[in-house]
């Protein structure tokens, strides 16, 4: 379905067209002053300096042919030459119910050679999954959700942490407190056992210890380091250690992700990327894309517009190893020769900006993606306290993932202590991920927010409690009739007959361009504001309209049909950011 602004933009385009004036001066867009109209045009304005003509007399011309249109109940040109639009409500429920006839709303398609990669979670194995990640998975979710909405094969991978020093620190702490497992026995030979020698719980203390003992032990740093080197030119024992690391982790992050909804098609993770590397370096080199500089290998990738310093890209140090540009680099080698991928969307702190720009200026130098493929860096900002410094834990300490959300769901419990019913234990938590989702996603990603629990989950203002208590209210109204054995007819949607149904049936007749410039703008934030509005045109028409209790049947019928579809937009935009809403609250 075409966008309705733009539907509106076309018709007052070919009335400056018919007038005999360039058509593109007719865009409209969303009025600044709702008191005086819906929407404007300021096109005679730049028109009359093209023209050589007065402003208002071009927007004259202009309003009269747009009187017979249908598409407007007044179309007015107001001095020095402004055209102020009030659609028709004919016209705005024609649209609605075009789009309760769509099964996705109205919502305009894309089509892509090829499917999108959203590399998002970005956990690290074996490190408890903390705040920093939440973001990565709380946005990439949402973001893989709106790509496929819109039509687009795509494809979440988690992109696992699960190559790095982190894993020696593990095997030669785990040395030092159990020498006596197999691994460590040199002479060993026989097969080593299949279950993992350590529980989620010790692993998880097992690293933090490791990690500390390295800062202050240059003994046993030098031993992790040589455990790593040793773990990738595939020493069985410490191969056999990472794969049950490996294991006991991801069931851990899973867990984790479950809690929070939040899925993926592919784990894969760095190591997958590893068998790549030789081969690339050799090509970067070959061809000179990739030269030697104080010992390591480098790739220029400073481009003349800069207008400031982009380093060059390491692909191996002078040691030989690789790093995280050289795992990101084949990665992509690995997802073309897998997937082909028309687009790949990297959503990652936004601290790590300039390592993604020296990636894929790399990787298109190198010709390792098409020209036409879409590289996206989708950083995000920090998560505060509310000191205004990153997100703590009251002891100073970094919070675990599974404590935030306890916490949240311990907010909104005491909140819906009250009237707490059968189920509110579900609920709960159903509420508190809302809370936590929306809390976040409201904010347009780069910027950093604060991570204020009270304000999260209160059911008032613009959180996501109050959406929900917003969507169980339609659907509870809706509920009640069906009860009562009445059946909603979508089609019996009527032109708005009051100003508080006419501001909610156009801001419903908006899903589809704001679904359509959250994704063209990656902003899922967008998607927040507009539900927001949307929820609050709700309330208000519900507070002074009566929907069950009108007694003419043409006018409940047409308010049911209204809600209907409103609670259908509201649903669809809360499951493109990740959460849902309970039956009852
Ligand atoms: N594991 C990384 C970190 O915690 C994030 C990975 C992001 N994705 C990527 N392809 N580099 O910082």
């Amino acid at each position: 379905m075409t966008e309705f602004l733009t539907c509106i933009s076309n018709t007052v385009s070919e009335a400056f067209a018919s007038a005999g004036y360039d058509a593109s001066y007719g865009r409209v867009s969303l009025s600044n002053r709702p008191d005086l109209c819906e929407f404007q045009c300021n096109g005679a304005l730049a028109a009359a300096k093209a023209y050589h003509k007065a402003p208002i007399a071009i927007a004259e011309e202009v309003a009269a042919r747009l009187a017979e249109s249908g598409v407007f109940e007044k179309a007015e040109a107001v001095r020095p030459g402004f055209l102020n639009f009030t659609v028709s409500p004919a016209f705005a429920a024609d649209y609605l119910a075009q789009m309760a006839a769509d099964g996705r709303l109205g919502a305009p398609t894309v089509t892509q050679n090829g499917p999108t990669i959203v590399d998002f979670g970005g956990a690290n194995a074996a490190k408890p999954l903390h705040v920093g990640h939440l973001r990565s998975a709380v946005i990439g979710e949402s973001v893989k959700r709106l790509s496929r909405f819109m039509g687009v094969e795509t494809i979440g991978d988690v992109h696992l942490g699960d190559w790095g020093l982190q894993m020696g620190l593990i095997i030669e702490e785990l040395r030092d407190r159990k020498p006596d497992l197999p691994y460590f026995d040199a002479s060993f030979t026989g097969e080593y056992p299949a279950e993992a020698p350590f529980t989620i719980s010790e692993l998880e203390e097992i690293y933090p210890a490791a990690s500390a003992k390295s800062k202050t032990d240059e003994a046993f740093l030098a031993r992790a380091h040589e455990a790593t080197r040793k773990l990738q030119e595939g020493d069985p024992a410490c191969r056999a250690i990472w794969h049950h690391i490996m294991r006991v982790s991801k069931t851990d992050l899973k867990k984790n992700y479950d809690s929070l909804n939040v899925t993926f098609d592919l784990w894969k993770g760095e190591s997958d990327a590893q068998p790549y590397i030789p081969d690339m370096l050799a090509d970067l080199a070959s061809r000179g894309i990739s030269h030697e500089s104080q010992g390591a290998m480098v790739v220029d990738v400073q481009e003349e517009s800069d207008t400031k310093e982009v380093p060059p890209c390491i692909v191996q140090k002078s040691d030989g190893a690789a790093l995280y540009a050289t795992s990101d680099l084949a990665t992509i080698l690995e997802r073309e020769k897998l997937y082909a991928p028309a687009r790949y969307i990297y959503v990652v702190d936004k601290r790590q900006e300039m390592h993604f720009t020296q990636v894929f200026r790399t990787a298109r130098k190198a010709g390792y993606v098409k020209p036409e493929t879409r590289l996206d860096f989708l950083g995000f900002g920090t998560m505060n306290g509310k000191d205004g410094k990153p997100f703590k834990t009251r002891q100073g300490g970094v919070m675990r993932l599974e404590n935030l959300i306890a916490e949240i769901t311990d907010a909104v419990r005491e909140k819906t202590a009250e009237n707490a019913t059968e189920g509110a234990e579900a609920n709960a938590s159903v509420i508190a991920l809302a809370a936590l989702k929306y809390g976040d996603l409201q904010n347009a990603a780069s910027k950093d927010y604060v991570f204020d629990v009270d304000r999260f989950s209160s059911f008032e203002g613009n959180t996501g409690p109050y959406l929900l208590y917003t969507i169980v209210r339609i659907k509870s109204i809706l509920r009640k009739y069906a009860e009562q054995g009445g059946v909603v007819n979508p089609e019996a949607l009527l032109p708005a007959s009051t100003a508080a149904e006419k501001s909610l049936q156009l801001l419903t007749a908006r899903f589809p361009e704001t679904v359509k410039s959250a994704y063209d703008e990656l902003a899922v934030h967008k998607l927040c504001g507009y539900v927001y509005d949307l929820a609050n045109a709700f309330n208000s028409f519900y507070h002074e309209t009566r929907i069950l209790a009108e007694p003419d049947e043409t006018l409940r019928a047409g308010r049911l049909a209204l809600i209907t579809l409103v609670c259908r937009v509201c649903e669809t935009v809360i499951d493109i950011l990740g959460f849902e809403a309970p039956e009852k609250m």
